[in-house]
């Protein structure tokens, strides 16, 4: 049967495994709000679907070459024109890593998600260097708050 739950979408990149081990952990804290479903997927592999079925959206990216990663943006290009008048307020939050910066990765993905109309609920997130467990544990409640908000409505 169909699960009737609500649906947290948390995409993300990662060539080096930074963001994997973000993106992992943010999911996680998400994973302890029972009534959320996480939908949890590499960018690549996530579609204008799960885009319409969820009812908000997380979006890690790594910084390459002072913006978000490639396939990040192929997500935004995949669903944009199916999605753009059927997701406005959707709830967001963006995290970004980044060797020396980021801003350029999360100005980026804040102006698609203008497009778009989201609505962000969140501080996004922009870890320079490798994350330290501080990091990590932060992104654990950031999921977990996300979907909190999410399942009482409160986004
Ligand atoms: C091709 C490439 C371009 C990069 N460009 C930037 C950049 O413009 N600004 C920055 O701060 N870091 C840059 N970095 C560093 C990455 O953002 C950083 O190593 C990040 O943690 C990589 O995430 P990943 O391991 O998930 O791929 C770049 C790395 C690569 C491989």
């Amino acid at each position: 049967m169909e699960s009737k739950r609500k649906k947290l979408l948390v995409i993300y990149h990662s060539q080096g495994g930074t963001m994997k081990i973000m993106a992992d952990r943010f999911a996680k804290g998400a994973s302890r709000e029972e009534d959320i479903e996480v939908v949890y997927k590499n960018a690549a592999d996530a579609d204008v679907d799960d885009l319409l079925e969820c009812s908000g959206i997380a979006i890690g990216s790594p910084e390459y070459f002072g913006t978000m990663a490639g396939m990040i943006k192929d997500f935004f290009d995949r669903t944009y024109e199916a999605a753009k008048d059927k997701t406005i307020g959707l709830p967001f939050v963006v995290f970004v890593c980044a060797g020396n910066d980021g801003r350029g990765a999360l100005a980026q993905i804040e102006r698609l998600a203008t497009a778009y109309k989201w609505k962000q609920v969140q501080e996004h997130r922009r870890i320079v260097g490798h994350p330290a467990e501080q990091d990590l544990l932060d992104l654990e409640e950031l999921g977990q708050t996300l979907a909190a908000g999410i399942d009482f409505g409160i986004f």
